[in-house]
């Protein structure tokens, strides 16, 4: 008998063609975000589970879920699965490291450029017909080229964003837990410092860092405040990363020159402060939304759980204790 699996969003076709031959697949192509108490319900039977990060797993659902062995997350973020909670219930949990580094990174780009060259009051002037003549004075922003970059956290993502600097000749400046490797720092080009001197010195900050409790509000009105007022903050991380309320206090203060946001604190709901300010670029969370990279997240996430319930062995294990 085949084992049982959820497929909790949408995914694409193929995903699920992919995933027939192996389980008995109950997916929710209607792509309803389901209550925790609905995901409970339609886990309690099944073996496997491939989730998004709309879906919390947790000692809650897994007390009540006793035939899932593995949760196999459609993202590289995965501060919606408890791992302690999964280890506690043999319970096997995946994440899709690396498919998305490029994608994000090159969309921390879009952001970083349409925030400092002010490109979303600029078009949204055009479309209100308000164009009547040239100005020398008109939509003046802050320079990207030769700018100082600060990067909070050069993991993968972050490291990417730092190669991409090399072409617009700024000086790339990062901040982690740990310096990383003399070969990532010289392949980056870019230069260890302390949070404060990152703050204080960068015209752009961009955030790539995970989130957990250790990195809550890692970014909080004492790092903003250290900013200078030219610069901008992009962050297209996680939700609770960036203090979301002490940033729109900055913004409506004048003491930051704007924000580039793709991930918001408690979102799809974000801060109201954000949508009355012209000066912040929004996007809902789409920053690893390529065709190509969505469809590669999704489908390494269905390999997961095959190698999972078939083996015991998924290549991207998060918890090496939940086997
Ligand atoms: C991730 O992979 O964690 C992304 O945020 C999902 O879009």
């Amino acid at each position: 008998m085949k084992k049982k699996i959820f497929v909790t969003r949408e995914v694409f076709g193929e995903v699920l063609d992919f995933l027939a031959p192996h389980f008995e697949v109950a997916d929710n192509q209607a792509d309803r975000v389901l209550t925790p108490e609905e995901l409970t319900q339609v886990l309690a039977d099944k073996e496997g589970a491939l989730t998004t990060l709309t879906e919390r797993i947790d000692e809650n659902l897994l007390s009540r879920c006793p035939q899932l062995r593995a949760v196999c997350n459609i993202a590289v973020g995965y501060n919606n699965i408890d791992l302690t909670a999964c280890n506690k219930h043999g319970v096997m949990a995946t994440n899709t490291p690396g498919v998305l580094d490029d994608t994000t990174a090159d969309f921390a780009w879009a952001l970083i450029l349409a925030t400092a060259r002010r490109l979303n009051e600029a078009e949204a002037y055009i479309r209100e017909g308000r164009w009547d003549k040239w100005k020398l004075k008109q939509f003046l922003g802050l320079d990207v080229h030769h700018a100082t970059l600060g990067i909070v956290g050069l993991g993968r993502i972050g490291q990417v964003v730092a190669r991409r600097a090399t072409g617009f000749e700024m000086e790339v400046l990062y901040h982690d837990v740990q310096r990383a490797a003399p070969e990532i720092e010289s392949a980056c080009r870019a230069k260890y410092v302390t949070k404060d001197e990152l703050f204080s010195r960068a015209d752009i900050v961009t955030v790539h860092i995970p989130y957990s409790p250790q990195t809550h509000h890692a970014v909080g009105a004492a790092e903003i405040a250290l900013m200078k007022p030219s610069a901008i903050l992009i962050h297209a991380a996680r939700g609770g990363v960036v203090d979301d309320a002490a940033l729109v206090e900055a913004l409506r203060k004048g003491t930051l020159a704007g924000a580039g946001l793709d991930v918001f604190e408690g979102e799809p709901a974000l801060h109201p402060g954000f949508l009355e300010m012209k000066n912040v670029v929004l996007s809902p969370h789409i920053a690893s939304s390529s065709e190509r990279t969505r469809f590669k997240m999704a489908m390494m996430a269905a390999e997961n759980c095959v190698a999972a319930l078939t083996a015991g062995n998924p290549p991207n294990l998060l918890n090496p204790k939940g086997k």
